[in-house]
């Protein structure tokens, strides 16, 4: 297994291109089940992840094609409607096909994607929906049985809490619906909208894109697209996260600001400068040591929960106490001990890490647990002193494109040990 090299207290300078957002990708790739005709994605990012919905929808009867950096997917027929544990367990994000197998060919069976290391995510919100939308739902063995003979029939769903992946599995159902449907309490994360926008392109009729409240008329069928993926705001933040940790003067190229309003505040109230452009954020640091901030994640437009472990990183070199709470998932502080063994004071409470800062942090070898807890290690990384080698690095090629050559690029010792 690969692992990450850092050798810490090098000052990062220079810029940072930002990819397309592995979490807008995922959903986009799984809207192609819901029409005959092609949709060509650009801007998706080369990821593990990606790599492993490219099979999970081949075995559905997708093919995939790769041209000119575009990604074309065409479900000319769907071949299977079961999609199995073995493929569901590696990604939860593979749960999504319920929804667009469903609505295209009236049943589906589907693998509970079961919990993951950051909490028990249940999936009860996406079968509310697919019930209200007339789906008959059936729990066997470990799988979903959904089917729905006549077709799925518009309805009102007001989901009790904000749920991306639920309210875009039930975004894509209803486009194929017969009739109306109301997605009222609907996530207003950027990659939802990005999903909206793209079925719109195929020809579904959504209108209250980036509100609380998505209006669907279904239509019959959908037609072929061409979507470029909405820009990495986890991607970009981390980045911000690392430049005001180590930075001097790093330019963040191709983020949305509009997409990152909560961290770039955190980070501004914290002493960072951030000035932002067009598809630009330009993050400067002094000399002068953070100050120690409290956040909360919320849904969007809230504080992300994916940016969390990289904002506590960056809190265990500030001036002072900070109280990190997290409000979405409830064992996302794996990456808490790992910080401790570099050095870092930081103690649980319940939803809460309270964050005593440190003078320094020195390198260590440490576990990444998952994707952005592993992210959180490199950014400690490259401020420690010494050499900090973080191990099981696959989990953060699911989610950071070239991270090493991104970081280097801009002056950090940072280098990969293949095994
Ligand atoms: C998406 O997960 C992201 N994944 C996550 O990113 C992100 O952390 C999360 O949204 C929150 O922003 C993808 O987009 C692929 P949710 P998702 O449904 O859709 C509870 C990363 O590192 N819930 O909004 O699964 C759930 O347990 C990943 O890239 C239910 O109770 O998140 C959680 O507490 C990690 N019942 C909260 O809602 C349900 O049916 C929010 O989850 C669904 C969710």
């Amino acid at each position: 297994m690969d692992r990450i090299a850092i050798v810490g207290g090098r000052r990062l300078n220079g810029q940072i291109p930002i990819g397309g957002a592995k979490n807008a990708a995922l959903p986009l790739m799984v809207a192609s089940l819901l029409s005959e005709a092609p949709l060509t994605l650009s801007n998706i990012p080369d990821l593990a992840d990606i790599r492993t919905l490219k099979t999970i929808l081949a075995q559905h009867g997708v093919s995939v094609t790769e041209s000119g950096g575009a990604l074309s997917l065409h479900a000319a027929r769907i071949a299977s409607t079961l999609a199995p544990y073995d493929l569901v367990r590696k990604m939860r994000a593979s749960f999504l096909v319920i929804g667009p197998l469903l609505a295209r060919c009236g049943e589906a069976v589907v693998s509970l994607p079961g919990g993951c290391a950051i909490g028990t995510r249940p999936v009860d919100l996406h079968l509310m929906g697919l019930e209200k939308l007339g789906a008959k739902i059936a729990l066997e063995d470990g799988y979903v049985h959904a089917k729905a003979a006549g077709g799925l029939k518009g309805a009102d769903i007001a989901f009790p809490t904000v749920s991306v992946g639920a309210t875009e599995n039930l975004l894509m159902a209803a486009s194929l619906a017969k009739g109306t449907t109301r997605l009222v309490n609907a996530a207003l994360e950027p990659e939802v909208s990005d999903l909206a926008e793209c079925l719109v392109k195929m020809g579904a009729k959504i209108s209250g894109i980036g509100t609380s409240t998505l209006t669907v008329e279904g239509v019959s069928t959908l037609g072929a697209a061409n979507h470029s993926v909405v820009a990495d705001r986890i991607e970009a933040g981390t980045y911000l996260m690392a430049a005001a940790m180590v930075g001097r003067e790093v330019v963040l190229q191709g983020a949305e600001p509009a997409h990152l309003g909560a961290a770039i505040a955190a980070i501004r109230a914290a002493g960072a400068e951030v000035d932002t452009a067009k598809s630009q954020i330009r993050v400067r640091r002094g000399d002068q040591r953070l100050r120690a901030i409290d956040v909360t994640t919320e849904p969007f437009p809230g504080f992300p929960t994916d940016l969390q472990a990289q904002f506590m990183a960056l809190m265990t070199l500030a001036e002072g106490t900070s109280h990190i709470h997290e409000r979405i998932f409830e064992n996302r502080f794996m990456h808490v001990p790992e910080l401790g063994r570099m050095g870092a004071k930081i103690a649980v409470e319940g939803d809460t890490a309270i964050v005593a800062g440190v003078d320094s942090l020195h390198g260590a070898p440490v576990m990444a647990t998952d994707l952005r807890a592993s992210v959180s290690l490199v950014i400690a990384g490259l401020a420690a002193q010494g050499q900090t080698i973080i191990n099981r690095v696959y989990h953060l090629d699911r989610g950071f494109e070239r991270l090493e050559e991104k970081l280097s690029l801009c002056g950090a010792d940072i280098r990969r040990l293949k095994e």
